[in-house]
């Protein structure tokens, strides 16, 4: 177990900075991920904590320990990539020995490492096969187990299981999860994946653009995004232009939409005249009798769920979820839409405007 803390670090390639400013502090024994779209800096920063990367500003301390200028080689992180990364040419059981053989270890000893990591990862009856020989899934199970072997006190994962089949990743995502608290190590997994970081982190890690836009637990960050970003980065959510024209006698926020329609949403700190955008997620909107008024574009069978995708009279595309049990609207049906209140959050109206607020690059 290790407690990790990062003091200001940037990392600059030339004059960009792929990573700016970043401070954090994660317990010992976290699931921390770290997500954010493709190129917002998720591998730089997770390559600075690991020492394969120095950073060009801010120090990591792990333990109270300086170790920002000691390379991955000296320290007792355990690192697996995206790609796997075994070696072909020998044995599963000689990969996940491998450390502990360059550490020159006794004989008896390597193959105990070997075999009771093997046995962790579920893999203990392939140790004579190549890897060449295993599935992509094996393989990252073999990847873990080798990373794991050298007795490391963190374990870094660069996006592990973005090649892998759908459900494959899945099934892995719960493995590791399971491995490493029964272990007790301090995890940092890479994904751009918001459904695989809600389903395994402690908390989660929201990048952008090189900077932290949002740190939290994966309920906080999906029930009460602090930012436009996060609201459409994780999860599934329709956002609206709006101005605020209230608020109730309980203290709800009452919003204008385009078009005039009045609706209710959460408490806020906003009042009357503010340019605000509201965020509801498909979850949260109904079909009733009177309310928003919507056309059906396109209705999609989801499995459990059907989504309907509608657009209302204010201009704005609105999504919800219709349950397999209840009626299914058709294409170029006339809706309704209510929005539960207290799930509909406001948020200011971003002043670089709604689609620059969500870009993802
Ligand atoms: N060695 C490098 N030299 C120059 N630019 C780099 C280097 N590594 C990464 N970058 C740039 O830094 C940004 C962040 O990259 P990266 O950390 O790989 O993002 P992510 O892992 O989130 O997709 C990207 O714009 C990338 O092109
Ligand atoms: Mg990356």
């Amino acid at each position: 177990m290790a407690k990790i803390k990062l003091d200001h670090i940037s990392m600059k390639f030339g004059d960009f900075y792929a990573v700016r400013d970043i401070c954090i502090s994660i317990d010992k024994g976290e699931y921390l991920t770290i997500l954010g779209p493709s190129g917002c800096g998720k591998t730089t920063l997770i390559k600075v904590i690991a020492g394969i990367l120095i950073p060009t500003e801010g120090s990591v301390i792990v333990d109270g320990e300086d170790v920002t200028n000691i390379p991955i080689e000296d320290r007792d992180t355990g690192y697996v990539f995206q790609n796997i990364a075994l070696f072909p040419n020998i044995s599963v059981s000689d990969n996940v020995g491998y450390s502990p053989r360059v550490k020159d270890k006794p004989k008896e000893e390597i193959k105990g490492t070997s075999e009771e990591y093997l046995m962790l990862v579920k893999m203990f009856d392939r140790a004579g096969m190549f890897s060449t020989e295993l599935s992509g899934g094996e393989q990252q199970k073999v990847a873990i187990a080798r990373a794991l072997a050298s007795g490391s006190k963190m374990l870094m994962l660069d996006e592990p299981l973005s090649a892998l089949d759908a459900r494959v990743r899945v099934e892995l995502r719960y493995d590791i999860r399971r491995l490493v608290k029964k272990l007790g190590i301090t995890v940092l997994h890479v994904t751009h994946d918001q459904e695989e970081a809600m389903s395994v982190s402690d908390r989660i890690i929201l990048m952008r653009s090189g900077g932290i836009q949002e740190i939290g637990t994966p309920l906080d960050m999906y029930r009460d995004p602090k930012s436009i970003f996060a609201a459409y980065f994780i999860g599934e959510t329709n956002l609206m232009e709006c101005t605020v024209s209230g608020k109730t006698k309980t203290g709800k926020t009452t919003v204008r939409l385009r078009g005039g329609c009045e609706v209710k949403a959460a408490k806020s700190q906003f009042t009357a005249g503010d340019a605000a955008v509201i965020s509801v997620r498909p979850e949260h909107v109904y079909a009733a009798t009177k309310g928003l008024k919507a056309e059906v574009l396109d209705v999609v069978f989801m499995g459990t769920y059907w989504r309907v995708r509608t657009v209302a009279e204010t201009r704005d595309y609105v999504d919800y979820n219709v349950s397999s049990s209840e009626e299914i609207p058709e294409k170029g049906d006339k809706v309704f839409l209510v929005f539960n209140k207290k799930s509909t959050k406001v948020f200011a109206r971003p002043q670089e405007g709604l689609e620059e607020a969500i870009k993802l690059e």
